[in-house]
């Protein structure tokens, strides 16, 4: 009997051991399975095309969104309603999944039409080499309204985006640079918006440029030169009233006698605008001099008004 017992429990054994032979097999192979899978997908996932530029600006949607709301907020009796998500889809629609280089302007139709408003006459402020001191005035005065300050351009500001044919659709990596290709999402998005700007503009009108570049305050090639002037109407706008502001202390290469600004004058002047020009627009000037209030072009009293 205690035999016939030894040998059923070695049997029983042998069982138990064989079974968890096999369950250790299967998640062996299960284990390598899987990770053939994985690495299967990985490479079946084709790399974003690859740019020069910085990619898609992290959150966008979220940015876009919080912007919208935000100005909102702030704005809606001017504006009237507007649907932020509907906003946001159509941004997205204009540029997901497609190729960053072959951007049209029908991509941005909707989202212009969804974000249009209209802007009062004798408001509109255009600059070109002056971000930072154009946006340090509208913030304060709020008397003018660059492009930046419009719901639109408030909206997408100093953010980059672009599509890629492959998924997510969206190239968080790299975006081609404005010098990359023409028709990227970027550009002709902000030449359209340059455009739309300039057409309804209306009343007198303010362009502040920079006497401090080299080059010269007014570029024929920059968008105010190739796309803002052009789109002014003349039927609309009555004067333009061009600030030509040098940094405190100089360098100042150009004024309103500069060459590059008489040549402004002279393609201004032939679609019959009135033009005026002043050298370093005081309320502006006041501003650079917050950086600087010891500068004798800061001072308050100018030689003419001061006491003998
Ligand atoms: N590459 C990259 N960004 C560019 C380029 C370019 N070649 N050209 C213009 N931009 C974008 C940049 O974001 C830059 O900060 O336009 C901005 C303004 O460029 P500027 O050369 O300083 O000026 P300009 O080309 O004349 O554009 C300014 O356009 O933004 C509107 O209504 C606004 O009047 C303003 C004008």
């Amino acid at each position: 009997m205690p035999s016939q017992r030894g040998s059923e429990r070695r049997r029983q054994r042998g069982v138990l051991l064989a079974g968890v032979a096999v369950l250790l097999l299967a998640l062996v192979l299960a284990a390598v399975l899987a990770s053939a899978l994985t690495r299967g997908k990985e490479e079946a996932r084709p790399e974003p095309l690859r740019w020069q530029g910085r990619g898609t600006t992290r959150n966008l949607r979220e940015i876009v969104l919080g912007r919208c709301y935000g100005y909102l907020a702030e704005r809606r009796a001017e504006l009237g309603d507007k649907d932020c998500l509907k906003i946001w889809e159509s941004l997205k629609d204009a540029f997901i999944h497609k190729n960053p280089c072959s951007a049209t302007t029908e991509d941005y139709r909707p989202l212009m039409e969804l974000a249009s408003h209209p802007i009062s006459c004798n408001k509109s402020l255009f600059w070109s080499k002056t971000n930072d001191l154009v946006h340090l005035y509208t913030k304060s005065s709020h008397r003018f309204l660059t492009l930046e300050d419009t719901f639109l351009g408030y909206m997408l500001n100093g953010i980059s985006w672009c599509g890629d044919p492959s998924a997510p659709g969206i190239n968080y990596e790299s975006c081609p640079k404005w010098s990359e290709c023409e028709s990227n999402p970027g550009s002709v998005f902000w030449k359209m918006a340059s455009k739309m700007f300039a057409e309804a503009a209306c009343g007198v009108v303010q362009v502040m440029l920079n006497g401090s570049i080299e080059t010269g305050a007014f570029r024929s090639s920059s968008i105010f030169g190739s796309i803002e002037i052009l789109n002014l109407n003349p039927d609309k706008v009555s004067e333009i009233h061009i600030w030509v502001m040098h940094n405190i202390g100089g360098p100042q290469s150009e004024s309103c006698s500069g060459y590059s600004i008489k040549k402004l004058k002279n393609i201004l002047e032939e679609r019959n605008f009135k033009i005026t020009c002043e050298d370093n627009y005081r309320p502006v000037q006041l501003l650079q001099c917050v950086h600087n209030p010891d500068h004798p072009d800061c001072s308050l009293c100018t030689n003419s008004t001061e006491a003998p």
